[in-house]
């Protein structure tokens, strides 16, 4: 299994002091931030554009990774990586089956890594195909849309097959990562963990990153 890594969700940071909070995910040991981009159509929120990851891209030199949570993200993906995006990370279920191998040729081609995203009700097994062409696939453990859900375990069956047949694939969970179920999901072979509010909430980032890591 690939190293395990914990991306910091800046969803729950403190907009009003960003490069405050980049810094200190840094400091924290982090090596990759997670950018949530919901587009009040795929999902019922609205986050982020391009303009905020240009200017997170001017404050920090850690590995950014772009979770589109929108509809059509092929009219998006070169503006995401002209503002700095270093992975970009698309649903399947907003692109489609016919569209996919364009959207991930699209991503490639725009030089960042590429993602899939599948939502907790998505069958893994109808995007083996795809899972092949890309960096890392991420396993949504929530209804995206918002932080600070519970984790839906009902997905961890899918991680569990998704690993046996991916053995070197970088498999991310988003949703309700916590220190109680960050060892479930590590069994389950997901290496990289999405965590948004008990990463923000914790009193020792430092400590939660290099307890996770090392697991
Ligand atoms: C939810 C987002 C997540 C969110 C996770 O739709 O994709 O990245 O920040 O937040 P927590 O870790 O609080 O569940
Ligand atoms: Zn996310």
């Amino acid at each position: 299994m690939p190293p395990i890594r914990v991306l910091p969700s800046l969803l729950s940071a403190d907009f009003a002091r960003l490069a405050e909070e980049l810094a200190a995910c840094k400091a924290a040991g982090a090596s990759i931030l997670h950018v949530d981009v919901m587009d009040a159509h795929f999902v019922p929120n609205l986050t982020i554009g391009p303009f905020i990851v240009e200017a997170m891209r001017r404050s920090t030199d850690l590995h950014l990774d772009v979770h589109l949570m929108m509809t059509d993200p092929q009219k998006y993906i070169d503006d995401f990586r002209k503002a700095g995006s270093d992975a970009i990370t698309i649903h399947v279920e907003a692109v489609g089956q016919r569209t996919l191998q364009a959207a991930i040729d699209q991503v490639k081609a725009s030089g960042a890594k590429v993602g899939l995203a599948l939502n907790p009700d998505t069958d893994p097994e109808l995007w083996f195909w795809a899972f092949e062409k890309v960096d890392l696939v991420m396993f949504m453990t929530v209804y995206p849309g918002f932080g600070g859900q519970a984790f839906i375990p009902q997905v961890r069956p899918r991680i569990r097959a998704t690993r046996a047949k991916f053995p070197k694939l970088d498999i991310q969970v988003d949703g309700g990562i916590a220190r109680e179920t960050i060892p479930q999901v590590i069994a389950d072979g997901a290496n990289r963990l999405v965590c948004g509010s008990a990463y923000f909430k914790d009193k020792d980032r430092a400590g939660f990153i290099r307890w996770a890591e090392g697991l």
